[in-house]
């Protein structure tokens, strides 16, 4: 999809559809909100005449599409919410409302008017940028094995109109940092939604190879030969039971001239999670191929760090691996030693992803002696339990860091909330034949006692905070109408945009 910028008024485009934001109706008989005049000219009054006869009220999520009489095209509505409720979220899932809505009906050239979707308070600025955000990612379709809906917006032109024609270079810079970062969310899903037979971890060092490629990184893939030489016997022991080993991955962008800081991002890359020996129930374990999401999102957020050209370094690491059952497989109360020498004493096979995390944070801090460790993993079901599937648990016990974080969820529209880690939950992962085991089989605090492992492996010298996206890393159908717009079924690439925010604003 292409979005442009147009200092003109959207009445004078050459669009198929002009989109507009549609505040609610406050009380029962409020006359059409002022906001809407110039829509109301664009069809003759069918507007105003449609909110006397209250056929539409601006609630969230309505789509109205009105003719224009002069039959040059559509006007379609879409509601805002309350007025004072409104903010850059309400943008980003109504534009990405128009545009689901809008598939299918002959609209290829759609025109934003901005001026209707103004939020107080929030600069022009970004109200363009999270329209294009929305139109971008809520357009989104994974396409690679079904052709694409019959007919999708192409092209979205916002209109800056009168009132916003003298920024339309702070515009056009702010959109043109949104397009690039929503590119790179498309991209991502694009990867986290291919299926476990053809995401294998070599697939996933591929991309991370071809990315290194195209943008000048270092990348480095470490197969299963050289693995088992630096002892990361969480990979191999997880990794044992598929006929396709796992990788190591690490892609490093530079950072500006002069970069101080080094941001290591570590994710979770399990190809596919069947459990292994303790093997999962039937039920959803499809949606288990999107147990890479971590270590994809980490590919996602090396590309937008060097498009965007970030100040710190960043360290990207995926630790990837299938989690399959067979006569190879580890078993529980096998102990598997790390890359740092620490023991693992496995109790459950489907607590595979802190194991091979395990491998890849000891790894990065000794390697790389990053300032900051930030992994995202989805890794347990007990963090969607708690957050629910909107939301990201974030667990760390650097206060500085969680702040980083919480403002950079909230200006990504990707919402975190943070969990506690205690040594309550440091001595639930305490094991008597090894340094750490990998469950606790009482299930009391199972996103926590996840935590409290991983940080054995980090270490409490370096900054670090833990990602759950468990919940928030895919959509479906049972919960998809709950989901923000612009997260279509499948992959959502949840992280890229928190973590690259985090980034852009210096890493603290
Ligand atoms: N990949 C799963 C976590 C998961 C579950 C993600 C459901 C998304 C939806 C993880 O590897 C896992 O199986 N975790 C176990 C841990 C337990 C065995 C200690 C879990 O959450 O049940
Ligand atoms: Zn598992
Ligand atoms: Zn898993």
């Amino acid at each position: 999809m292409k979005i442009a910028i147009d200092r003109r008024d959207a009445s004078a485009a050459d669009v198929e559809v002009v989109v507009s934001g549609l505040p609610e109706r406050a009380e029962g008989d409020a006359p059409l909100p002022k906001a809407a005049a110039a829509d109301d000219l664009l069809v003759g009054g069918l507007l105003a005449a449609a909110w006397g006869r209250k056929e539409l009220s601006g609630r969230r999520k309505e789509v109205t599409t009105i003719h224009r009489p002069d039959g040059r095209g559509r006007l379609t509505l879409v509601g805002l919410g309350p007025r004072g409720a409104a903010d850059v979220e309400t943008v980003r899932r109504a534009a990405a409302e128009a545009v689901k809505a809008l598939k299918g009906r002959a609209a290829t050239r759609v025109g934003f008017r901005l001026s209707s979707f103004s939020v107080p308070r929030i600069p022009p600025e970004e109200v363009a940028a999270a329209i294009a955000e929305g139109a971008l990612l809520g357009g989104y379709e994974f396409t690679r094995y079904r052709p694409p809906k019959e007919s999708s917006v192409e092209e979205a032109t916002i209109f800056l109109g009168k009132e916003h024609a003298g920024r339309s270079r702070s515009v056009a810079r702010s959109v043109d940092r949104t397009r690039t970062l929503a590119d790179v969310v498309r991209w991502t899903r694009d990867i986290a939604n291919l299926p476990a037979d053809t995401a294998t971890p070599e697939r996933l060092a591929e991309e991370a190879r071809a990315l290194g490629k195209e943008l000048g990184l270092k990348v480095t893939v470490h197969d299963e030969k050289e693995l088992a030489k630096m002892n990361c016997g969480g990979l191999l022991g997880v990794g044992s039971g598929s006929s396709h080993p796992p990788r190591l991955v690490v892609l490093e962008y530079p950072g500006r001239r002069g970069a101080k800081r080094t941001v290591a991002v570590v994710g979770k890359g399990i190809t596919f999670d069947s459990g292994g020996i303790s093997i999962k129930p039937s039920m959803h374990l499809s949606d288990m191929k999107f147990d890479k999401s971590g270590a994809v999102a980490v590919l996602g957020i090396l590309r937008a760090a060097a498009l965007l050209k970030v100040a710190p370094r960043v360290v990207g690491v995926l630790a990837c691996a299938e989690n399959l059952p067979s006569g190879h497989a580890y078993r529980p109360g096998d102990v598997l030693t790390t890359y740092n020498g620490k023991t693992i004493e496995v109790l459950n096979t489907d607590a595979e992803g802190r194991v091979v995390l395990a491998d890849a944070l000891g790894y990065v801090v000794d390697r790389h002696h990053p300032d900051v460790v930030i992994d995202l993993a989805t890794l347990t079901g007990a963090c969607v339990v708690a957050l629910g599937d909107d939301t990201g648990g974030l667990m760390t016990t650097d206060d500085r860091l969680a702040r980083a974080l919480a403002t950079a969820a909230s200006e990504s529209g990707e919402p975190v909330w943070r969990l506690p880690l205690t040594d309550y939950h440091r001595e639930l992962v305490k094991s008597e034949v090894a340094d750490v085991r990998n469950s606790t089989e009482m299930p009391p605090a199972g996103a926590l006692t996840a935590a409290a492992f991983l940080e054995t492996f980090v270490g409490r010298n370096v900054p670090w905070a833990h990602l759950d996206i468990a919940g928030p890393a895919w959509t479906n159908g049972g919960t998809r109408k709950y989901q923000p717009s612009y997260q279509p079924a499948g992959a959502t690439a949840f992280g890229v945009r928190l973590v690259t925010r985090y980034l852009e604003n210096g890493a603290a």
